[in-house]
């Protein structure tokens, strides 16, 4: 990442990542550090400005120095924990508040202040119950709650602000006003993030290896297609790419990697690995032992690859390209985490233990990068608006579409429904309005009726999801003429399938996939 960037320092907000996403969009490049990392840093290299988040944390127990950052002359952004740091620094009064603001919120902008598009009273999200009671000197209001509780403060010569509220969120009408006014009227900040330089960056990046021969594992998923290709500009014929065939897949994703053969200049090659995949899966119910199983056995399907193009190609690979994105990095960084070690929920799979199996280092270009951001880049790159906005498609593939035991009738009846619901969704034009859809086989039988006749067949329920990252997810609305019309092609067209259900869990408490 650039030095020239805007740290956000990571207090432990829920909200940190938004933040870099609103400076992003509004055009600015933004990195989150941790304080440690960033007052580290801080003594070789001076960041355009400093967003001080928010977080769980009370200035009254945190004997932090902010010294370094609050005396150095750059703009500084103070959001909600943020803004009562730089509020107790400057000298004035922070108080433990007697009740708290929560959750939605009125402020309106005062001292004759005047910022785009904010006019009279605005409604922004909330989220604490210390305040600023007394302003610092050299600071004067300029934004106060409907409870008359300090909302907003800017020193009257620097460009330092500070606020209360949270303007990342979309809650916070205006928010992304008043970040601009930030940006442009505070800081002075000039644009530099457009897809033209994050592109340039990503490209710098793969440059640092260049004469290596690298390898990638390839899933045709928009990262890593977005990785791999960006990654070939450089590295020509050095970018080996390999896509596993498990016997786990729908017939749209063998079709969309042939198109990719034909359309790219990646080195795409198929490894035909069915028998190996299914064979290990037989008779195995549990879907934690599914995925398991599937997540080594690629692991050793790619171990092999390796050693055969090594002992008979004479070929060495010495890095794993991966489409690796910032959300998984900031995951890894945080120091704030309530609970420390998350609880496994799935064992999510990935080539992940390959690296030190084979010794193989890591070239993730994408590292810094939102879904949005790669998406933004891929189109820069002239990559098809279907390729780049392709659905989400778990590694395990649909070994955890078909619950419990997998056989070859199961597989087929996933495959084909998935088909039908892929075909209508583009028909009906309604495939960018999800996330991600797809279809599950129950391991239950229920009655029906069939041409007159009893059947006792399958179940297969419809999943679609709305989400940003695959970490919280909504019930996608649509048509009922369009829930009718799959229903009836899958009851009518799949042997074996008698009844159609639509999943309308969230995420949480349900996961996105069912196993
Ligand atoms: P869950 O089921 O955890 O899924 O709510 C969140 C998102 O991740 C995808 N997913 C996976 N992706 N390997 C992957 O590459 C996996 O093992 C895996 N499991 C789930 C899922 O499709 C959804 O988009």
């Amino acid at each position: 990442m650039k030095t020239t960037s805007v740290w956000i320092i990571d207090f432990g907000s829920q909200y940190t990542q938004l933040i870099t996403r609103r400076f992003r969009e509004l055009g600015v490049t933004s990195e989150i550090i941790t304080l440690e990392e960033g007052l580290a840093r801080f003594k070789t290299a001076k960041p355009r400005a400093l967003v001080l988040s928010g977080g769980p944390q009370s200035v009254f127990e945190d004997k932090t120095d902010y010294s370094p950052f609050l005396t150095a002359d750059i703009p500084i952004l103070g959001i909600c924990y943020g803004m009562q740091i730089m509020g107790q620094f400057f000298g004035g009064k922070v108080e433990k508040g007697v009740i708290g603001e929560y959750g939605l919120a009125k402020i309106h902008l005062c001292n004759g202040f005047k910022i785009n598009g904010v006019v009279g009273d605005t409604d922004v999200w909330m989220s604490h119950s210390d305040h600023v009671s007394v302003l610092p000197k050299d600071f004067t209001l300029i934004f106060e709650s409907s409870n008359k509780l300090v909302a907003g403060i800017k020193h009257t010569s620097k460009p330092i602000m500070g606020l209360q509220f949270h303007p990342e969120v979309a809650h916070s009408v205006k928010g992304k006003e008043i970040l601009e006014y930030f940006i442009k009227d505070v800081a002075k900040l000039e644009s530099d993030w457009t897809s033209q330089s994050v592109l340039e960056d990503c490209l710098e990046q793969v440059r640092q290896v260049k004469g290596s021969k690298v390898l990638c594992a390839f899933s045709g998923g928009v990262d890593s297609l977005v990785a791999a290709v960006l990654a070939q500009k450089i590295l020509g014929d050095d970018l080996y790419c390999f896509f596993v065939d498990h016997g786990l897949l729908r017939p749209q994703d063998l079709h969309h990697i042939e198109v990719l053969k034909e359309k790219t200049n990646l080195h795409i090659e198929i490894l035909d690995v069915k028998n190996e995949f299914l064979s290990r899966l037989e008779g195995v119910k549990d879907p934690e032992q599914k995925r398991k199983i599937i997540g080594t056995t690629f692991i050793e399907v790619f171990e092999k690859k390796l050693n055969e193009y090594q002992d008979q190609k004479g070929i060495h690979f010495e890095y794993l390209l991966q489409g690796t994105l910032y959300p998984d990095v900031i995951e890894s960084l945080s120091p704030h985490k309530v609970g420390g070690k998350s609880v496994t929920i799935k064992s999510h799979h990935n080539v992940g233990g390959l690296p030190e199996r084979m010794k193989l280092k890591l070239l993730e270009p994408l590292r810094f990068l939102f879904k949005d951001d790669v998406r933004m880049m891929g189109t820069e790159m002239g990559l098809d608006h279907d390729w780049v906005y392709r659905h989400p498609f778990p590694g395990p593939g649909i070994g955890v579409r078909v619950l419990g035991e997998l056989s070859a009738d199961s597989i087929r009846k996933v495959q084909e429904s998935d088909q039908i619901l892929f075909e209508e969704l583009k028909a009906h034009n309604l495939y960018d309005s999800t996330w991600q859809a797809f279809t599950v086989l129950l391991p239950v039988k229920t009655v029906g009726v069939k041409g007159d006749g009893r059947v006792y067949e399958e179940v297969i329920a419809l999943r679609m999801v709305n989400s940003q990252d695959g970490m919280t997810a909504s019930v996608t609305e649509l048509p009922w003429s369009f829930l009718n019309r799959v229903s009836s092609r899958i009851c009518n067209e799949i042997k074996g399938v008698t009844r159609v259900v639509y999943d309308i869990t969230s995420k949480p408490p349900g996961t996105i996939e069912w196993e």
